[in-house]
């Protein structure tokens, strides 16, 4: 009988997140996303044998994540036809691109990746650490501020500058979703109180370094942060004071390990989900 791909109703059987002992989705996926999505199911002859997660993360940006299909059914074909669905569904929201994060050593979803014609945008790397029990290093010559909502274009134009926003092509991560950095976005990050900005001591309008976080229970996730090697310390110790006593650790994303050097932390982990990393794939819906 051939596979129907739907959309999953309250009720619908669904895959679990993990199959065969491996894990299509991080364990915080639902509860770092910023926006709701569809969840679409395969099923064969009534059984649920894939499923897949597509959300609209901006005005013609969509996001795919959680694909996965049972170990018996996989190699038939199943994963490419999610693919295509979850695309059709992006298409009527009025998305222009799709977009998806691979951890680098999930070859077969690289694969499936390659063959449904999506392209390798840039690479990122998750890190997390405890929260640090002691007061926050805060350098004297960086004083940190949340920026106002007149701010926006500044903080804009700082961060479209920063090594990080330039290696990831124009795009930050909200939750594990990259999308385009526009000034809607930036305006609301800054209403919600998830930017500090450090500050050059002489206080002029150009910040030294700025941070985009969210606050989580399990974490206190950051999607950027970049500048000068004190501003970096001073806007990481703003996130990490207000992380203690509500989280117990602070979850990073970055281009390069290397660019977190200036914040001294003596331990980080890789997310489990990608010990090496990510590839972020993009493919153009329109073409
Ligand atoms: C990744 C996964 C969804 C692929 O499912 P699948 O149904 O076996 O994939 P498909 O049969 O649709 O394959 C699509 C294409 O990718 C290719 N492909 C799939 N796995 C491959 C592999 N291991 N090596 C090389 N090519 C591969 C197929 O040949 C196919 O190309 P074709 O259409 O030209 O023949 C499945 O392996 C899985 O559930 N993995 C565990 C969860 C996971 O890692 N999810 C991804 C997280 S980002």
């Amino acid at each position: 009988m051939a596979v129907a791909v739907r959309p999953a109703g309250t009720d619908t059987e669904q895959l679990p997140r993990t199959v065969g002992g491996r894990e299509a989705a991080p364990e915080e996926w639902r509860e770092w996303s910023e926006e709701p999505g569809h969840d679409l199911v395969a099923t064969d002859g009534g059984r649920a044998v894939g499923g897949i997660h597509v959300s609209v993360v901006g005005q013609t940006e969509a996001w795919m994540e959680a694909i996965r299909v049972h170990p018996e059914a996989q190699g038939r074909g199943i994963a490419g036809q999610l693919v295509r669905e979850a695309e059709g569904v992006a298409r009527r929201y009025g998305a222009a691109v799709m977009r998806t994060a691979i951890p680098v050593h999930e070859y077969s979803a690289v694969a499936v990746a390659e063959r449904a014609g999506y392209r390798q945008l840039f690479r990122a790397v998750v890190l997390e650490t405890d929260v640090p029990t002691g007061p926050p290093h805060v350098p004297y010559d960086a004083p940190v501020e949340q920026p106002r909502p007149e701010q926006t274009p500044a903080v804009l134009r700082f961060l479209e500058r920063t090594q990080t926003v330039q290696a990831w092509e124009k795009l930050v991560p909200l939750g594990w979703r990259f999308r385009r950095l526009i000034p809607e976005l930036v305006r609301g990050l800054i209403k919600d109180h998830r930017t500090a900005l450090a500050l050059r001591p002489e206080r002029s309008e150009d910040p030294q370094a700025c941070v985009l976080f969210a606050r989580h229970e399990d974490a206190y996730i950051i999607s950027t942060i970049d500048g000068s090697p004190s501003g970096m310390q001073a806007v990481f110790g703003e996130v990490v004071e207000q992380a203690q006593g509500h989280a117990g650790r602070v979850v990073i994303f970055t281009p390069d390990h290397e660019l977190l050097a200036p914040l001294a932390v003596r331990e980080w982990r890789h997310h489990p989900w990608c010990p090496e990393g990510l590839i972020v794939v993009q493919k153009n819906l329109a073409s």
